[in-house]
C-alpha cells in the first residue's frame, strides 16, 4: 500500500474476495417495491424535508470559515442561514432574519464581520452569539427586550471538518451519537478537518433527491450505463454492504482487484483496489477514491419534489496534497462529470418523468440493490408510522 492509500477493513476485503471468487454479491432478504409516488408527491416531499430538519445535516466545511469572524451565508432546505466562526473555533448558525421586520441581515455570500447589520433600518447583531447590538432611532420604539431580539440560533457542531446544523435543536443527541462509531471510524483516516476542497460544483437537476442518492450507490448498473468508462473500471453486481444504523456503506471492487486475486497477492487492500460509498443518512454520500474523497450533498428542492440540488466536492488531505494529486483530482472530476451528466442524470431524469406519468406504479429494488434498499427502508421507518 502506498502512503496515500486508506486501508479497507480486512473483514470487508475477505468478503469482497469471496464474492469475486464466486461471482456473488451481498443480498438483502427480499426485493422491495417503492411507490413511484415517493418521487413525485408534494406531501411525501414535505414529510421528508420535515424529517431532515430533525437530523444533523452537513451544511459546510471548516475550510470555508478558517478564521474567527469569518462567515458564509447559505440556504438550506429553504432556510437562509448565516454561519459564523467564533473566537473559540466553534461555528454558530443563525437564521438570516432580522428581528425588526424580517429582512435578511447579511446579503453577501461570505466575508468577515464582527457585527451583522440589516440594511433595511440598520439594526445590528453581534457575530458572537447573535445578540441584538444596536437599534438606530431607538427612542422612537417602545422598550425593546434585547434577550428576545437576537438572531435565532440553531444547534451547530463540528465533526470531521463538517459543520452540522440541527434545525430541531435536539440537545439530547450529539453528532457523534448520530453518526455512531462505525461511521466515525470510516471518516477518521480521511482527516477531513485538515483537508482542502479541490473541486466544488453545484447542479440543480430535474430529479428527486432520492434518485440521485440511489444512482450513486447502485452496484447493478456500471457495465450497462457506463460501458466505456466506469463500467470498465469497476465490477458490476459485486459489492459488500455494511449497515451502520441509519447509515450504510457500499464497497465496490475495481477490476484490477480481480487481477490481484488471480495472481494470489491480494492481502493488504486499500482504496486503490476498492471504492466505497458511505451514505450518512439521509443526504450525504462520501465516495472514497485513492487520493481524495468525493462528497455529494443532495438537497431536495423545498418546493418541487421533481427537483434537487447536488453539491459535489472533492476533499484532499492537506498533509499529502501535491500539485500532481490535485491534477489527478481534476482529471477524475472530468471523468465523473462526464459519466454523471451524460449517463446517470439523463437516466434519472427519465425515471423522474416516468414516475410523474405513472405515480400509481412501484419500482422494484432487487436483493443486490441492498444499499438503495436501505435508504428507502429507513425513510419508510422514519415516515410511515
Ligand atoms: S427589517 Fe431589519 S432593520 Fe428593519
Ligand atoms: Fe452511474
Amino acid at each position: 500500500m502506498s502512503k496515500l492509500d486508506i486501508r479497507i477493513a480486512p473483514e470487508v476485503v475477505q468478503a469482497m474476495l469471496a464474492h469475486l471468487r464466486h461471482d456473488t454479491t451481498d443480498l438483502a432478504a427480499q426485493d422491495i417495491h417503492v411507490p413511484a409516488e415517493h418521487f413525485t408527491s408534494p406531501e411525501r416531499a414535505r414529510a421528508e424535508i420535515a424529517l431532515m430538519k430533525t437530523l444533523p445535516l452537513t451544511v459546510a466545511h471548516v475550510s470555508e470559515l478558517p478564521e474567527p469572524g469569518d462567515f458564509i451565508t447559505r440556504e438550506v432546505l429553504g432556510t437562509p442561514l448565516i454561519l459564523s466562526r467564533q473566537a473559540d473555533g466553534t461555528v454558530q448558525a443563525f437564521l438570516n432574519m432580522c428581528s425588526h421586520r424580517g429582512g435578511r441581515v447579511e446579503a453577501e455570500d461570505k466575508g468577515t464581520r464582527r457585527v451583522f447589520t440589516c440594511r433595511y433600518h440598520g439594526w445590528s447583531f453581534d457575530a458572537k452569539g447573535g445578540g441584538l447590538r444596536a437599534v438606530p432611532f431607538q427612542s422612537s420604539f417602545e422598550q425593546i427586550e434585547r434577550e428576545s431580539h437576537g438572531l435565532e440560533r440553531f444547534m451547530t457542531e463540528l465533526r470531521h471538518g463538517f459543520v452540522f446544523v440541527d434545525f430541531s435543536n435536539n440537545t439530547a443527541r450529539s453528532v457523534a451519537d448520530y453518526l455512531g462509531p462505525e461511521v466515525d471510524a470510516q471518516l477518521e483516516p480521511w482527516q477531513l478537518e485538515q483537508s482542502v476542497i479541490v473541486i466544488d460544483r453545484t447542479f440543480t437537476l430535474g430529479i428527486n433527491w432520492k434518485l440521485l442518492v440511489d444512482g450513486a450507490i447502485d452496484v447493478l448498473h456500471s457495465q450497462f450505463l457506463h460501458p466505456g468508462t466506469v463500467g470498465e473500471l469497476f465490477e458490476t453486481n459485486i459489492g459488500v454492504f455494511r449497515q451502520y444504523g441509519r447509515h450504510g456503506q457500499l464497497f465496490t471492487a475495481r477490476k484490477k482487484l480481480r487481477t490481484l486475486l488471480d495472481s494470489g497477492q491480494a492481502a493488504d487492500i486499500g482504496t486503490r483496489y476498492m471504492a466505497s460509498n458511505l451514505v450518512v443518512y439521509p443526504n450525504l454520500s462520501l465516495i472514497a477514491a485513492p487520493e481524495h474523497i468525493e462528497c455529494w450533498s443532495v438537497w431536495p428542492d423545498p418546493q418541487d419534489p421533481g427537483k434537487a440540488t447536488v453539491n459535489i466536492r472533492f476533499y484532499a488531505r492537506k498533509a499529502v496534497l501535491t500539485p500532481e494529486i490535485e491534477q489527478r483530482a481534476q482529471k477524475s472530476w472530468a471523468i465523473l462529470h462526464d459519466a454523471a451528466s451524460k449517463e446517470d442524470w439523463p437516466m434519472e431524469e427519465w425515471i423522474q418523468q416516468n414516475a410523474a406519468l405513472r405515480p400509481g406504479r412501484t419500482f422494484r429494488y432487487g436483493r443486490s440493490e441492498i444499499s438503495a434498499q436501505h435508504l428507502h427502508r429507513q425513510l419508510a421507518l422514519d415516515l410511515d408510522h
